[in-house]
Formats: structure tokens, sequence, C-alpha cells
């Protein structure tokens, strides 16, 4: 796919970028915690370079899901914040994201400052993609640049919309996304290895079954796995699954390959309102049926799966890998994702090609201590997924060279 970059741009010197980030990282108690801030610290070096290079860089972001109503726990100030720590001047915060106000603060604004618009999701035009939102935004920048691959799933206006009226680029962020997710969507090195936790089969089920026909094992963890057991009869105690997720997994079980999906040998097992309590391993071989008891979750992959788990990692060449493979919040059921995280990184650069995504994945990721080895961690979660599925991303539409405009 070929995108408009920031090399087909002579010089950003005086002029206002509008740079659209992805800063939708956790905020608890009103600060952004030093291990959840990835998604900031990967746009960063973007912002450095426009910053030296003269311009005057309007950042903009949404900030969970406001649905368009003013929250206060959802401002942008805590992102500001970290975001004033890691570069080498402060950021300033800008009250709105659109209007008269915000436009004079950014007619002052001077080469090489850099400021922070309010949460975009505060405005019902955002999410709506409203194209007169999408002109008040306009308004802000003489170009736009787009980084924010996390969101390219969403037709949004600051994503899609205001590419009609500004010369826009797609950001080397964006643009490292896409040239990881090819290689591993157009031609992987085999063996080709997935592996995937999390939650919801009914949300990946078109991933998943995309991964079953293009990879060559399709590994799972997590709570995606209960709905699996519960379909084959056994017992899974108070482990979230809903009908749906069953259904889902009963489609997937008629997939013509379902044969490269494995699914764990042994689980760990524990009190989910008590998850410092007894944590307990049990074999699906021993145990056929009773998991767990009424009150009793799976809570993380056991050891023979680990240990099984690790020998499909060794041997495959291309990995990609999103979502926990349990609670590993808690540190008795840690012990699957941070081994299994832990391999992968250390296999990559080299060994294999190992792409991992998605916000809990890349938490956990960074707490192995490892996230730097892996070949790309991406910020994208869903955007991620529904790449990988084959879905056109609206966002990458919209930077999109056609063959014929690129040829002129
Ligand atoms: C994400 O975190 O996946 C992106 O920032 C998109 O957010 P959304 O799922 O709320 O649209
Ligand atoms: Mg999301």
């Amino acid at each position: 796919m070929k995108l408009r970059t920031l090399d087909d741009l002579k010089s950003v010197k005086d002029k206002r970028v509008l740079l659209r980030a992805d800063f939708n990282v956790p905020v608890g108690r009103g600060k952004v915690s030093p291990d959840e801030d990835w998604r900031i610290r990967k746009v960063v070096p973007t912002i450095e370079r426009l910053s030296k290079a003269g311009a005057r860089v309007v950042i903009a972001t949404h900030l969970g899901r406001p649905d368009g109503k003013k929250v206060a726990a959802l401002k942008t100030d805590p992102l500001a914040k970290r975001l004033s720590q890691l570069l080498p001047h402060p950021v300033e915060k800008l009250s709105d994201c659109v209007g008269e106000d915000v436009e004079r603060t950014i007619a002052g604004m001077k080469n090489g400052q850099v400021v922070l618009l309010e949460n975009l999701r505060f405005k019902k035009g955002e999410e709506e993609n409203d194209l007169a939102f999408a002109q008040a935004l306009s308004r802000l920048g003489d170009l736009y640049i787009d980084e924010a691959f996390g969101t390219c799933h969403r037709a949004a206006a600051s994503i899609v919309g205001i590419t009609r009226y500004l010369p826009s680029y797609a950001g080397p962020l964006l643009i490292a996304e896409v040239t990881a997710l090819e290689k591993v969507m157009d031609a992987p090195e085999r063996p080709y290895l997935v592996l995937m936790g999390g939650a919801k089969v009914s949300d990946k089920i078109g991933v998943l079954s995309q991964m079953l026909s293009s990879a060559d094992r399709v590994l799972l963890g997590g709570a995606l796995i209960a709905p699996f057991f519960k379909a084959q009869s056994h017992c899974i105690g108070a482990t979230p699954c809903s009908d749906e997720d069953v259904e889902a997994a009963c489609e997937l079980m008629r997939h013509p390959y379902y044969k490269k999906l494995i699914l764990p040998h042994d689980v760990v097992i524990g009190n989910p309102k008590d998850l410092d309590g007894p944590a307990q391993v049990v074999d699906l071989q021993e145990e056929p049926f009773d998991l767990c008891r009424d009150h009793e979750a799976i809570l993380d992959i056991g050891p023979k799966t680990i240990s099984a788990y690790s020998a499909y990692i060794r041997g495959a060449k291309t990995i990609v890998w999103n979502g926990p493979l349990g609670y590993f919040e808690a540190p008795k059921f840690s012990h699957g994702t941070l081994a299994i995280g832990r391999l992968i990184a250390a296999r990559s650069r080299g060994k294999t090609f190992g792409i991992a995504g998605g916000g809990e994945t890349a938490v956990a990721l960074h707490r192995t201590g490892l996230a730097d080895c892996i070949d790309h961690l991406s910020t994208g979660g869903g955007a991620m997924l529904e790449f990988l599925e084959g879905k056109a991303l609206p966002g990458l539409q919209a930077l999109r060279i056609d063959e014929e405009d690129s040829s002129t």
C-alpha cells in the first residue's frame, strides 16, 4: 500500500502541523503511569523531528469514550504532563480542540513549539466523521500528519474527514506499522505462528478465521479459551463466557483448518475474587470435565502448556502475538503471559520476526523488561487485528496514493 509520507513534503518550517496521535492510554488518578505510556513515547521522535525542523506542532488525540460529552476524568491534561516530561520543552495544553480561542493561541505559536488539544471525543462530530467538525479542525493547521495507527480503523473526523481539507501525510510511525504488518500479511516466513489471548472470541472471530487460513498454527490463551472448553462440555465455573462466544467458538470448530488451532493442555485456576488466594494447576486429560468449581475461574495457562507453546515459538520464523494468556495483572496468574512474552521478545531480532500488539499485550511485554527487543510493538489493538483480518482501514484509505496518481 503506497501512502503519502513526510518524504513527499519539502519543508515544515513556519508551518502549523496538525498531528493526529493516538494517546489513548490508561489514565489513573489523573496520571499516566510510566509503564503504560508507550503509545505516547512512540510518537515522541516524530514530534521532535517536526519541532526541530521549525514546525509549530498541534497535537490532537482522543482519550477513552466520552461519547460527545465533556468528561472531567478524560481531559488531556495528564497526557500533556507526560509528554512534557518526555520532550525537551513543556507542552501547553489548550482548553478546547476547535474554535476561535484555540485558533488564536495557535496563531501566536513560535516555530518549534508544541501544544496539545483537548480530547477530540468531547465533540459529537469526531466519531460521526462530521465534515463541519473536520473543517473546524483543519483551521488549526497548514498540513495534517497521521501518526494514530491505533485509530485508523475508525472513520473519525480527525482521521478521515480532515484529509479533505488539508494536505495529508502518513507519519513515520504509521509507515512503520503498515510496513511490519504488510510483511506478515504478504509473505510471512514460515512456520508462521499466531498467539491470541484476551477476551471475547465473538469480537475476534473474523481475525481468528483469517489466521487459521494464513498461519501455520494458532495458539490460544486467556479468556478466549473458555468458550471452546464450554463447547466441549468442560465445566468452566466463573470464567466469563457468553453464549455468543460459545457460538463463535463452535463456528470456528467447523473451519476447514480448525486443526491448526491449539488449545492449552493444562490451565491454572483460582478464585477471581481472591487473586492472592490458592492457585491450582488442572490438567485437561486428568480432569476432562470438572475444570473449575462454581466460584473458580481459569486464570492462566499451565506449565505443560507453557512448554508446549515455547516449543512452537522456538520453531517459528514469524510470530504475531495479541492478547495476554492469563490474568497477568495478578502475580500468581502472570507466569504464562510473562514466560511467553519473554521468549517471543528474546527470539526476535534475527531468529524470528516478532510482532506484538494491543494495549494489555504491550503492558505485559514491558513487564518482561524485553519490550525493546521485539521487532515491532504495534500501537494498534483493534486496528492491528482488522488490518490482519484483511479489512481496509478507513484512515489508511484516506492517505493512499492510487497507482495512477503516483505515476503522474
Ligand atoms: C484503541 O485504544 O484501540 C484506539 O485508541 C481506539 O479506541 P476505540 O476502540 O475507543 O475506538
Ligand atoms: Mg479499542
